[in-house]
């Protein structure tokens, strides 16, 4: 039997390729990350390095190698060569068999990792320090699985002109504006190089400690007590506790504060896990932007936390707001005359928006300001922010989604980022950092409003062709 190391994907691939050019059989090997809890490890020298040289792959396998790459469990490497070697021997379209054990267990591996990644992008919360007149960003996170290395470039694009570092107990990084540097991960005992960053820790968690919104047992849940002591900041939470109500008179006066986005009411419970309902619960508290003075109320997603299928529209509209449910005015019906010619049945969907309050002015009937109509307005980018989080959560917890479909601009916009036009991107199966299914179609509301019927029923088969494909 052979042992041999893992270091990461690119490494499992070679030695794979080697492996498998040299016809060893999985029963021979086994694969074992570098940290592992094998100490002997070999190396597959004595194997001829030439016969693996025009070994092809698929790009689906090569796809979903990569991100069960970064699951934590001991033995994938193992089961990747496996399932490699039944592809290459004799079972080529063995990915298409999702009943199979290797390759269900892959599948869900590599949901794991999406999500993970997914909610690694969406609860990272960087604050800000000062130093030395520069300023930096800093971030603790946990993640289930390694995926520090798959997620950093993603940071890198969002905040590039930015100094930022993401600490995890894996392993940290950091930005420095042009590349990214891997460090260890961060415990007291074995992260001397990080003094500096534990001092900016310190001072940045004292400057962004915000006594207004203690809240002692979230604090604890969302850093759990277990991990303080590992934590630079940990011995003075004790200091800025009993200071508190004075800072809190202070901001006041001064009129400080941060930008509020959702994740200030998304309040995690045991080990940072939400369901539909208890998010659904914690939206109609949330004010995090002005929308929410105007509409009836929050109006959150609905549907079977299993759907596989998630049509995201952009807000509620007026008929919405009033029942708390998306897509029941005529967009609605539009939206359901096209589910049920695609062949979907609309029970099945999780139906959600990007804003979940409604955007409007009262207007006359004439359209003059401050009548009793609701004229829906598009949200800006601001709202778009705020309320991200609330889908991110949202999406967080569909861990059966397969596909996204993104109903109109806004939506488009709010996943592919900004600059998509509906014109560009829609019909086209896509992968994004949500879902390697996504898909742009129009927004219903597009359909109503197209002044000449013959675009309308355009725009209706294409829809409809667009939701079909969702439902193959
Ligand atoms: N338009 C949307 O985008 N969402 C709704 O829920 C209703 C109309």
């Amino acid at each position: 039997m052979r042992t041999i190391q893992i270091e990461d994907f690119d490494d499992w691939r070679a030695k794979a390729r080697k492996l498998i050019g040299n016809q060893v059989p999985p029963s021979e090997v086994q694969l074992f990350d570098r940290d592992g809890q094998q100490s002997l490890f070999g190396d597959p020298s004595d194997l001829d390095e030439a016969s693996g040289a025009t070994f092809r792959v698929s790009r689906e396998f090569v796809s979903l190698a990569q991100a069960v790459g970064y699951h934590r469990d001991f033995n994938r490497w193992n089961l990747l060569y496996r399932t490699l070697w039944r592809i290459k021997t004799d079972q080529p379209h063995l990915l298409e068999i999702e009943t199979d054990p290797d390759v269900h267990r892959l599948i869900q591996m590599e949901k794991q990792v999406r999500r993970d990644a997914h909610k690694m992008k969406a609860f990272v919360r960087f604050r800000k320090v000062e130093r030395d007149e520069k300023e930096y960003f800093i971030a603790w996170h946990q993640p289930d699985h390694r995926i520090v290395r798959r997620v950093a470039p993603f940071f890198s694009r969002r905040f590039k002109g930015m100094n930022w570092a993401i600490l995890t107990p894996d392993e940290s990084v950091t930005w420095d504006q042009s590349e990214l540097h891997f460090g260890p991960g961060v415990t007291r005992s074995d992260a001397p190089g990080f003094d500096e960053l534990e001092d900016l820790w310190r001072t940045y968690y004292a400057n962004i400690f915000n006594p207004a919104r203690v809240k002692v047992k979230m604090m604890k849940s969302e850093m759990p007590v277990r991990y303080w002591k590992n934590l630079p900041e940990a011995d003075i939470i004790a200091d800025l506790l009993t200071d508190a109500p004075k800072r809190v008179e202070e901001m006041i006066q001064q009129h400080e504060g941060f930008e509020q986005t959702a994740i200030n009411f998304i309040k995690p419970t045991e080990g940072e896990s939400f369901t539909l309902a208890t998010l659904k619960e914690m939206a109609i508290e949330c004010t995090a932007c002005d929308l929410c003075r105007d509409a009836t109320q929050t109006v959150f997603g609905t549907g079977p936390v299993e759907a596989k299928i998630v049509l995201l529209g952009e807000q509620p509209g007026d008929q919405e707001d009033i029942a708390g449910v998306p897509f029941v005015g005529p967009a609605g019906k539009v939206l359901n005359e096209a589910i049920d010619n695609a062949g979907l049945d609309r029970d099945k969907l999780y139906l959600t928006n990007v804003v979940k309050h409604f955007k409007h002015i009262e207007t006359n009937t004439e359209g003059i300001p401050n009548g009793k109509r609701r004229l829906h307005q598009k949200p800006n980018a601001r709202e778009v922010r705020c309320c991200r989080p609330w889908f991110d959560a949202e999406w967080s917890c569909l861990e059966d989604a397969e596909f996204l479909v993104c109903l109109g601009e806004t939506a488009a916009r709010a996943i592919l980022g900004p600059g998509n036009k509906i014109s560009e991107v829609r019909g086209r199966l896509l992968s994004t950092d949500y879902c390697a299914k996504t898909i742009v179609t129009w927004h219903p509301a597009a359909i109503l409003r197209s002044p000449r019927e013959s675009h309308r029923q355009e725009k209706m088969r294409e829809l409809i062709k667009d939701l079909a494909l969702a439902g193959v």
